[in-house]
């Protein structure tokens, strides 16, 4: 399938990288090639520049938002959540219609120092307010909830831990069940919580998940939800 993720940070980075593994013809979004290119220090959080990234991965093609948009049958948002809206605008609202939009970005604000606060929350979250700005393409919140490592690799961690999904569209949610099966999700694991409303909660778990970063050091650790009955 081609894919497009936008965002060439650790996670679309990440995500890019084992999609391109999977055999998926992918590309990766950004405001500007050649300035994100001509980059030579490592960003704010100590990553390394995307052009070395992408000597280890020339198989993945680094193109502009409305390029990336053009190309995805399947888009994934790996922006900065607080950017996001303007990421997919860029994107375009005419390449995104129609198709899955995979949102695991979350709205982080950083103005109180670490750990970050969620720009909004509530009463609205980030996959409520992407699908309302595009109301024909189709959203499925998912991911947000586990650290980049486990989004591409689930068996890195011992026992039967979840994830969710959120969103209006039973196909896209169909879609994102089958590309978290090739990354390793089992489908019993995968919880559809139901409508894109949902997403509020897991991007409200953000506070709890970044509590738990501060505890262990590492994002490398998921939640396992335990019913009655089931063991
Ligand atoms: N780290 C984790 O394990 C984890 C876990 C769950 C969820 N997430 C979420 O994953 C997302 C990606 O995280 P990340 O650390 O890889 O990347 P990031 O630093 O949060 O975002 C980088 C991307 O945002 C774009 N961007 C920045 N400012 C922009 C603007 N004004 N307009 C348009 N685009 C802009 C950048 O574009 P350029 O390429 O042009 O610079 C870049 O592609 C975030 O929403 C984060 O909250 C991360």
């Amino acid at each position: 399938m081609k894919i497009a993720v936008l965002g060439t940070g650790m996670v679309g980075r990440a995500l890019a990288g084992r999609l391109a593994e999977l055999d998926h013809d992918v590309v990766i979004g950004t405001r500007d090639p050649q300035h994100t290119l001509s980059r030579t220090e490592p960003d704010s959080k100590g990553i390394e520049p995307y052009a070395e990234w992408q000597q280890t991965h020339p198989d993945v093609r680094l193109v502009t938002f409305p390029e990336a948009g053009v190309y995805g049958e399947l888009i994934v948002n790996a922006t900065a959540g607080t950017v996001s809206l303007a990421a997919l605008e860029a994107t375009g609202a005419q390449n995104l219609a129609g198709k899955v939009v995979l949102d695991l970005a979350l709205p982080l604000v950083y103005s109180d120092g670490a750990p970050p606060e969620l720009g909004f929350a509530h009463t609205d979250s980030l996959g409520e307010r992407i699908q309302r700005a595009f109301p024909d393409a189709q959203v499925v919140k998912t991911l947000n909830t586990v650290g980049k490592d486990v989004m591409i690799d689930p068996a890195r961690l011992p026992g039967e831990h979840n994830l969710f999904l959120s969103g209006d569209h039973a196909e896209a949610k169909d879609l994102v069940r089958r590309v978290l099966g090739e990354f390793g999700w089992p489908q019993e694991r995968l919880i559809d919580l139901g409508s894109i409303k949902t997403a509020r909660s897991v991007e409200m778990y953000m506070q709890l998940f970044f509590n738990l970063f501060a505890v262990f050091g590492d994002f490398d650790f998921n939640i396992t939800v335990m019913r009655a009955g089931t063991h």
